[in-house]
């Protein structure tokens, strides 16, 4: 019996969605600890796409599937993703789908506040956030003022809180960012047949968590966004507002630290970033470019195309720290195929200086040029390889140098986004 933290490397969209769909069919219960609909999960089964934004990537397998606590979410952007599922054919059942009374309503007011915010800020001031209202509902978490699912499901305290904040945020909203308020009348209105809907979903996670656990059940807790993002260990202020590594897992659903058995963090084969912050290994040349076309580096929230470059070892070693990584899960490796050279970055030259470690000062990072290792390239398209010892010689020696400059075990290789296209060298829950 295992409990499995699935955790993004990078700067989120490495793959997560699809490695937590795979390994799902080994676990009773996959729970998302943090995030909203920023996130945009991907999954392939029998060559047909689904982007998860807030359930789980574990529905696709019959999973129970469980919205933590530690997430803000819409109750809008859910229910028609509840109605996609259902109309695919997916049981999204109360029974299979389970949202944490202490979850935090996003509000129509956070999502005008974060496109004001960004729309008002010149410059490096923008963040390049997705626009759907997560910072300022974390913001409220955090100042005490949010509304969780259990305030929803009780209408005089909804509307009680409503009020409240509608308030607050008008004077915002007009006074500072010269924007249009919010009723707080329509918003009871809006939202009561969200309440109507959801109100059976809504359940105690932390205690159907630990009774799965307790009666053998395996838990598989999804990430969202990537290590690089976390609010306290990111490129600050170019983050999302929640804690995105490992350690959140815990806080997120509700279960201490004793009951993680491993960790697996997703990367890339190469890195992208999407949204605005530093990215040092990032390529402005027709290699980037060609990654980027060949990779479909497009983001599957917002439709962003997404930076692209070398695959960066400091930011993965970084990871392995920050989330005690148990072992890699290499994904998009067959979008590297076909190049003569391939570059690993293995350290930062700063002022004169080699830097091996991170740096907080984003004005130190932004002067980091990478210090690259340059190995052969392979031509195979290695897309239909299912086994290490069908890799050509080069790819082979690509990933043992990951292994090497992460001092992390690769776990995964994936070669494609089909669940399929995948070669499984531990499988944690086995
Ligand atoms: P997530 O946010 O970490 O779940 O990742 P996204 O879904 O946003 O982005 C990953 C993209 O890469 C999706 O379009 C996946 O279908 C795709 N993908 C995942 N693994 C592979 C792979 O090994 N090869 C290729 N070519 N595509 C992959
Ligand atoms: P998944 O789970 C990539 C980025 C945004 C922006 C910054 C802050 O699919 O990997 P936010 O809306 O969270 O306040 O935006 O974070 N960002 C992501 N980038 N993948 C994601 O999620 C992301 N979620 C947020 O682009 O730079
Ligand atoms: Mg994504």
């Amino acid at each position: 019996m295992a409990n499995i933290v699935i955790v993004g490397t990078q700067w989120g969209d490495e793959g997560k969605g699809k490695i937590v769909d795979l390994l799902a069919e080994y676990a009773d219960v996959v729970v998302r600890f943090q995030g909203g609909n920023n996130a945009g999960h991907t999954m392939v089964v029998n060559g047909e796409q689904f982007i998860s934004h807030l359930v789980p990537s574990g529905i696709l397998q019959g999973k129970i599937c469980v919205i933590g606590n530690g997430m803000v979410v819409d109750p809008e952007v859910l229910i028609s993703e509840i109605d996609y599922l259902i109309e695919k054919g997916i049981d999204v059942s109360p029974e299979k789908l389970k949202i944490s009374e202490k979850a935090h309503v996003i509000m129509p007011y956070h999502k005008q506040l974060d496109q004001a915010r960004e729309k008002k800020a010149t410059g490096k001031e923008k963040i390049g956030t997705t626009g759907r209202g997560i910072g300022p509902c974390y913001e409220d978490k955090a100042s005490r003022r949010g509304i969780r699912f259990v305030d929803l499901l009780d209408p005089d305290v909804f509307d009680q809180k409503v009020k409240a904040a509608a308030e607050e945020k008008n004077f915002y909203l007009n006074q500072y960012y010269g924007a249009e308020g919010v009723s707080a009348a329509a918003i009871v209105s809006e939202y009561a047949p969200f309440r109507d809907r959801l109100a059976d979903h809504v359940a105690d996670i932390s205690v159907f968590i630990d009774q799965t656990s307790r009666t053998g059940g395996q838990l598989l807790f999804e990430g969202a966004q990537g290590t690089h993002l976390d609010i306290d260990h990111g490129t600050y202020p170019y983050v999302t507002s929640s804690s995105t590594v490992s350690g959140n897992a815990c806080c997120g659903a509700g279960i201490g630290p004793r009951r993680i058995d491993h960790v697996t963090g997703i990367a890339k084969a190469y890195t992208t970033r999407v949204g605005r912050g530093p990215f040092p290994t990032e390529l402005f040349d027709e290699i980037g470019d060609r990654i980027q076309e060949k990779g479909a580096e497009f983001g599957a929230t917002t439709g962003r195309r997404r930076r692209c470059g070398w695959v960066d070892t400091v930011i993965l070693r970084n990871a392995a720290r920050l989330n005690s990584l148990s072992g890699l899960a290499i994904t998009k490796l067959d979008v590297l195929g076909g190049l003569d050279e391939v570059r690993i970055c293995t350290g930062y030259r700063c002022r004169g200086q080699n830097v091996s470690e991170f740096p907080a000062d984003l004005s130190v990072l932004e002067q980091c040029e990478p210090i690259y290792e340059t190995l052969p390239g392979w031509k195979e398209d290695i897309s239909g390889v299912r086994s290490y010892e069908e890799l050509p010689d080069q790819t082979k020696n690509y990933l043992k140098r990951i292994e090497v400059l992460t001092g992390t075990p690769i776990d995964i290789i994936s070669v494609g986004p089909g669940r399929n296209e995948t070669i499984i060298l531990k499988n944690a829950f086995c």
